[in-house]
């Protein structure tokens, strides 16, 4: 298994989201009610980045067309993205936050 360091907890806020480097992939790091969550960067639908988008109510918002996503499962919620997110396996040990390398899987 190879998690990879990607941040420190006070970087993020709950309702936050911030790019962070993966073994090379770009991955979308959230904080929600407290809790880490990771999925691909790029929407399923276009060439926006996530990371740029709004988080509301445990979904991100594509900045491109509003497209949501349930930052949790990676769900694709509304029109116009039906395509689910790939999600990440995050960890926190004290204040680091880590995420699986998707070439660990
Ligand atoms: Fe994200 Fe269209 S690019 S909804």
């Amino acid at each position: 298994m190879d998690w990879i360091k990607v941040a420190l907890a006070p970087e993020l806020g709950n309702d936050e989201v911030k790019m962070v480097n993966v073994a090379g992939c770009g991955v979308a790091l959230y904080r929600v009610e407290d809790e880490f969550f990771a999925t691909d960067a790029m929407c399923t639908h276009g060439k926006a980045v996530l990371a740029e988008g709004f988080v509301e109510d445990g979904c991100i918002e594509c900045p491109l067309h509003q497209g949501r996503f349930d930052i949790r499962s990676g769900k694709a919620m509304c029109a116009p993205v039906t395509v689910d997110l790939r999600t990440h396996t995050v960890k926190r040990e004290g204040d680091d936050i880590y995420v699986l390398s998707p070439r660990s899987k």
